[in-house]
């Protein structure tokens, strides 16, 4: 079993790509009220989970609201991709504005299986490139989370290791 160490107050970013598990491993470990997952601001601005189009009001509303959490001291998790430097950055300079730790999440499937996943859900309509591009930008963020200024970053290789992972808050 892994255990995955997290202070008791952290803003935790999850980092993967489509079909990866973030929202299952979200909502495996943490309660429905500390998830800011992308889908559902997108949602809540455009009515339209997957309209992209709606990407930059939905992460400003959603950046908002994890500034309101982690003033109020509240543990949160941002489901979402993660995957690119300024999505990132804007989370790390939330959590900074409020003297919390940004904590990574890495869960790493392999391609195929992310695919797979991906094909199998009618309300994921994306190609094939979109998942390979998601991926090359995976690889790319090793080695930069902790430079981006995530004090911890946590990651999880495979499914199996991804089931076996266990949460444990620090005081
Ligand atoms: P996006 O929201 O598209 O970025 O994907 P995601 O990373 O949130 O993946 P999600 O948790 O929605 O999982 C995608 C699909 O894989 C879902 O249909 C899940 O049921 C399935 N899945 C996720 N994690 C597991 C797992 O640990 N085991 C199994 N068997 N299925 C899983
Ligand atoms: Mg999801």
């Amino acid at each position: 079993m892994t255990t995955l160490d997290i202070p008791e107050l952290a803003l935790v970013a999850l980092v993967g790509v489509s079909g990866s598990g973030k929202s299952t491993f979200a909502a495996r470990h943490f309660a429905p009220s500390q998830v800011l997952a992308s889908d559902a601001f997108r949602a809540m601005v455009a009515d339209d989970e997957n309209d992209q189009s709606a990407s930059a009001d939905a992460f400003a509303a959603l950046h908002h609201v994890a500034g309101v959490r982690l003033r109020r001291g509240r543990l949160t998790v941002v489901d979402a991709t993660n995957l690119q430097p300024h999505a990132r950055a804007g989370l790390v300079r939330v959590a900074r504005e409020h003297d919390v730790l940004p904590v990574a999440i890495v869960l790493d499937v392999p391609e195929a299986l992310a695919w797979e996943r991906t094909e199998a859900r009618a309300d994921r309509t994306h190609g094939r490139q979109v998942l390979a591009r998601m991926q090359r930008d995976l690889r790319r963020s090793y080695g930069h989370l902790e430079r981006e200024g995530f004090r911890r970053v946590h990651v999880l290789r495979g499914v199996e290791e991804i089931d076996a992972a266990r949460i444990r808050l620090e005081k």
